[in-house]
């Protein structure tokens, strides 16, 4: 029988994805959603697209019992933990929202798994975690130092899941834990059939469904923060990952924890990057040229906080997971528009 994952806010931007390609791969997908963030909609368009069924229940992961039952009625090997909020600005205004659903929901979910013996977890990091660095270039062993509330629950929970892996080794009886830390760049991109992509609630935060927005005319204009940046059109560089790559090393993670590296146990970090920067204009540049359409824009102030440029050393990746990025950036700007072309209202 297949290996079973249960895969938390997998109705999301990337839970979904990630679920095509576990489904495409031959695993077995529970979904638990609690849709906060997400339209059921997504769920059906996953199982058009591989011809897959999966199981869904809409359970918030802070809520125990319903966890519980989850875990009693499936035969669930790996979770792979997505279910979060995500919105910096917003974990700025509410804090302990944040950390409510993201620390206490994953401390739930964890304690369910021991619960179930079910103890590996691919958990969904953020390159958020390193903070301000003087390199512009992340390894893993960088210092951690999150710079906002949201940042700071990706690096409690990553410390919360060292201390458990720790623990083991305490410990003569029972089953390790098996962690990846997966740290994401920054994901963009849908998936190539344009039957799911990233849907945000109301103005987008993100950079890319935001230019989309600009040009199919559903917003007027996007700032661009800051153009006097040291960099070489002085507009902000990062790390751009498109999503169907990310949810890839997904599956890699699974099949890692299930092997020979992760035979003993054991809780570790992995960039999953591009490897390489690219900057604001060059990102509405190759929508422009992509899509035929104006992006317009206008320079705006920097935001404070933002960092002049950054991207992965994903080398880790490739030598332990046996993974790289394969996309371009015109890929992921393509699937973006394609997207955003036959879903011009997202999933509604
Ligand atoms: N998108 C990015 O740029 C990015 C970058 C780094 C890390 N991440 C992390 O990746 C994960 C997925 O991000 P995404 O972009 O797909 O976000 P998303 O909001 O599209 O997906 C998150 C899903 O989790 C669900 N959810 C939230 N709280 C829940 C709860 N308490 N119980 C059950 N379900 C809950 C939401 O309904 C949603 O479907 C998040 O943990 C996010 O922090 C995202």
């Amino acid at each position: 029988m297949a290996n079973t994952v249960l895969v938390t806010g997998g109705a999301g931007y990337i839970g979904s994805h990630a679920c095509v390609e576990l489904l495409q791969a031959g695993y077995q997908v529970v979904v638990v959603d609690n849709l906060v963030n997400s339209k059921i909609e997504s769920l059906k368009r996953i199982q058009e697209i591989t011809g897959k069924p999966l199981a869904f229940y809409q359970v918030d992961i802070r809520d125990h019992d319903a966890l519980a039952d989850v875990f009693a009625k499936e035969s669930i090997t790996s979770v792979i933990h997505f279910a979060g909020l995500k919105a910096v600005g917003e974990s700025c205004e509410q804090p302990l929202m944040y950390y409510h659903n993201n620390v206490y929901g994953t401390m739930v979910l964890l304690a369910v798994m021991a619960e179930a013996n079910v103890k590996q977890l691919v958990f969904s990091s953020s390159a958020t975690v390193y903070g301000t660095n003087s390199e512009i270039q992340y390894t893993e062993d960088l210092p951690l130092g999150a710079v906002n509330p949201y940042g700071r629950t990706k690096a409690m929970i990553e410390d919360m899941l060292r201390d458990l892996s720790a623990a083991d080794a305490l410990k003569s009886t029972g089953s390790p834990w098996k962690i990846a830390l997966l740290r994401y760049f920054n994901p963009i991109g849908a998936h190539g059939s344009g039957k799911i992509g990233e849907d945000p609630n109301g103005i987008p935060n993100n950079l890319m469904p935001y230019v989309a927005q600009v040009a199919i005319g559903k917003l007027v204009q996007l700032s661009v923060f800051g153009d006097d940046y040291p960099t070489p059109d002085g507009t902000g560089i990062r790390d751009y990952i498109h999503v169907v790559d990310l949810v890839k090393g997904h599956v890699k993670a699974i099949e890692a924890l299930n092997g020979e590296k992760f035979a003993s146990g054991g809780c570790k970090a992995y960039n999953l990057g591009a490897g390489k920067g690219c900057s604001v204009l060059e990102i509405i540049s190759t929508f422009e040229k992509i899509t035929g359409r104006k992006v317009n824009y206008r320079i705006a102030p920097r935001r404070a906080g933002d960092l002049a440029e950054y991207f992965a050393d994903p080398s880790l990746a490739l030598k332990e997971l046996n993974w790289k990025v394969e996309k371009t950036l015109e890929d992921m700007v393509a699937d973006t528009w394609n997207w955003q072309v036959k879903n011009p209202q997202g999933y509604n």
